[in-house]
């Protein structure tokens, strides 16, 4: 592709690096750009996923032991330089808040394709439970195969650079984003867009979107979250390539049905 090269948008981190295969549509990895911090501790889902304390991608708190994040960020399981933090604001300061987990097990959907960034959606393990507090929680899931109509104003979460030049923002940041529809999308990306795809982008004139790092994270509506960031335009913000978000509500039943599959004994004997 040309302009329209495909980024992902996940950032660091030489087990991540794997993931920029030059056949990707895009680039792996996005941030938010034009966004504003948020209130600290509003967006209590919110984990920073990190290789050697340098965060690499966003996700987000679905059950106590669960994080959901983006299939093409390559998180290894078992892997002592990786952490998972939660109730975090400011990433570059001790905050007693945050709780830090490592991954027992990291399962990227079976039909993730590398190459399309098609079924673009992972489950983390976390070694233990999170302890849900006010700055904790989890966030609801959709109902299987909702669809967000056009127009939708949604919001989008993540630390995330805030520029295309790699700058990373000291808090973490939001931005409005208005969902386009598919059909559209799949005209402006040449039809890298497949039904597993919410395609989202501002409606104001600045740059506005998702860029490197913030891969993973949530865009959220009305307490749901809806989508994971994947991919975007090669420039952050860049309106001509809407920012391409997996849709959620299409792996209901693979979501739940791993979650099950990944109880320990002791868990199973519990129910
Ligand atoms: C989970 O892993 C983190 C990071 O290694 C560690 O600090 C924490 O004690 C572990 N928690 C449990 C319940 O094993
Ligand atoms: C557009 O930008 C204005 C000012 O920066 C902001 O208040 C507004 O929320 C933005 N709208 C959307 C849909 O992003």
């Amino acid at each position: 592709m040309d302009a329209a090269s495909l980024f992902i948008l996940s950032l660091g981190g030489s087990v991540l690096l794997l993931a920029l295969a030059p056949a990707a549509p895009g680039t792996q990895g996005s941030w938010i750009i034009g966004g504003k911090a948020v209130t600290p501790h509003s967006r209590p889902y919110i984990a920073s996923i990190q290789v050697d304390g340098e965060h690499v991608c966003g996700g987000f708190l679905v059950w106590p032991k669960w994080v959901m994040t983006a299939a093409h960020c390559l998180i290894p399981r078992r892997n002592p330089s990786v952490r998972v933090v939660l109730g975090a604001h400011k990433l570059e300061e001790p905050e007693a808040s945050q709780q830090v987990f490592s991954i027992e097990e990291s399962i990227a959907h079976p039909c993730y394709n590398p190459q399309s960034v098609d079924n673009d959606i992972r489950l983390l393990k976390l070694n233990g439970s999170a302890t849900l507090n006010e700055y904790v929680k989890r966030i609801r899931l959709p109902l299987p195969h909702v669809d967000l109509k056009p127009g939708t104003v949604c919001r989008v979460i993540g630390w995330g650079d805030t520029s295309n030049y790699g700058e990373h923002p000291t808090q973490l940041m939001e931005t409005k984003t208005t969902i386009i529809k598919r059909n559209l999308c799949r005209t402006l990306w040449k039809g890298h867009v497949s039904t597993n795809m919410l395609c989202a982008a501002s409606r104001n004139a600045t740059l506005q979107g998702v860029c490197t790092g913030d891969s993973g994270g949530p865009l959220v509506f009305k307490a749901k979250v809806y989508g994971i960031v994947s991919f975007s335009g090669e420039r952050c913000g860049d309106r001509r390539y809407p920012d391409i978000y997996t849709k959620i509500s299409n792996y209901i039943s693979w979501v739940l049905h791993t979650v099950r599959g990944h109880r320990s004994c002791k868990e199973q004997c519990k129910h």
